[in-house]
């Protein structure tokens, strides 16, 4: 583990940047999710240099339909950098020089809109003051953040918390929010406050520079409620097309992780794991990948950057020596880039 002297100081605030391609999906999303409504507040908790403020004077449409805009930045050089990006746009609105955290725990203000990229930072790294933001958070909103591990998770839901009932947003967010018990507190917050929510995926290494795997959430604020909810998952090609699945989500803490598989995933799935009984093979392309605490997988990939579930191994944790297995091969079923990671495999190639 790395002390806070070895890591960078953009690491430490979690100050990596938007692509544009991002910005643009995360905006056209609220943008449809707005239904042409006028004079929209809108709010960017984590505004950096102002990637999204750029993004939104770029979309003239939707600019002209936002009335104003409340940014958020704690580093003062970067939120100088944004409130002039909204001063060169002449779009009306404010830079607050402030964590995102501390600001939602005290603020009564609401908004119509909100998008964004929350920052990662692992909560070893977290400030005194975000710590105390944290706290104050937890009691205003009636949650535990106690299992959460990075700043992301509050930041967010703290933004969340910010919007009136059927306000939009759209944010870029680490996929693993499907499957980090970290995140179940974001998953059931979500199932309770939310309509209109879909994820969007696109393949690994689509946009260079972003460290982890992304994915793009979106919805609208909603009265609370403890019933399912209807959540769609729209996957992207490498040409850009999509599919779309549409999941019926429960109440519950649980990982996310069976949603992101079709019917015949799921099954090859199941599968694999009643069929661990031949020796594996060996190929150099084969990734070490994490798995539950117990099982460590390991997955091939074609020359695409697919997993194969032929190629379908799994190497079990024993002590300090790994098993793998192999699975019957089933040509016929494969497993989509999505379907392999959010099985804790790591799909870069
Ligand atoms: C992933 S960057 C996103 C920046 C910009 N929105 C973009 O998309 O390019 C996250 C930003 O959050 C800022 N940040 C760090 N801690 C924060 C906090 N407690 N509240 C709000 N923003 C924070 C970082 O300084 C960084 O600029």
């Amino acid at each position: 583990m790395k002390t806070s002297r070895e890591v960078s100081s953009e690491k430490l605030r979690g100050g990596f940047y938007t692509p544009v391609p991002l910005v643009v999906r995360c905006l056209e999303r609220v943008e449809a999710l707005s239904w042409g409504q006028r004079g929209i507040t809108l709010l960017e908790p984590s505004a950096g240099d102002g990637a999204f403020i750029r993004g939104l004077a770029q979309s003239r449409d939707f600019a002209a339909a936002v009335g104003k805009v409340v940014a958020i930045e704690p580093e003062p050089h970067e939120a100088g950098l944004c409130a002039a990006a909204l001063a060169d746009h002449a779009l009306d609105g404010h830079v607050l020089v402030d964590s995102a955290v501390v600001w939602s725990a005290a603020t009564d203000e609401q908004f119509d809109c909100a998008v964004g990229n929350p920052p990662y930072v692992r909560f070893q790294f977290v400030t005194a003051s975000d710590r105390a933001g944290v706290a104050s958070l937890e009691q205003r909103i009636g949650l535990s953040f106690s299992g959460v591990s990075n700043l992301w998770i509050p930041v967010l839901i703290g933004s969340l918390t910010r919007l009136r009932i059927g306000g939009s947003f759209a944010f870029v967010i680490p996929t693993e929010c499907f499957t980090g018990i970290s995140a179940g507190v974001l998953r059931t917050w979500l199932v309770a406050n939310t309509i209109d929510l879909r994820f969007d995926l696109f393949p690994p290494g689509s946009f260079p520079g972003v460290l982890q795997e992304v994915t793009i959430l979106s919805g609208r604020r909603s009265e609370p409620s403890e019933a399912a909810i209807s959540c769609e998952i729209r996957e992207y090609d490498r040409a850009g097309s999509s599919h779309t699945a549409t999941h019926q989500i429960p109440f519950d803490p649980q990982p996310w992780t069976r949603y992101l598989l079709t019917k015949t995933q799921l099954g090859a799935f199941e599968e694999a794991f009643t069929q661990l009984t031949c020796a594996l093979g060996h190929d150099n392309r084969a990734l070490p990948c994490g798995g539950s605490d117990k099982t460590q997988t390991t997955t091939h990939l074609d020359t695409n950057g697919l997993c194969r579930h032929n190629d379908l191994q799994y190497a079990v944790a024993e002590g300090h020596t790994p098993q793998t297995y192999h699975t019957t091969p089933a040509p016929e079923t494969s497993f989509s880039w999505a379907g392999c990671w959010m099985l804790g495999m790591n799909a870069h190639a």
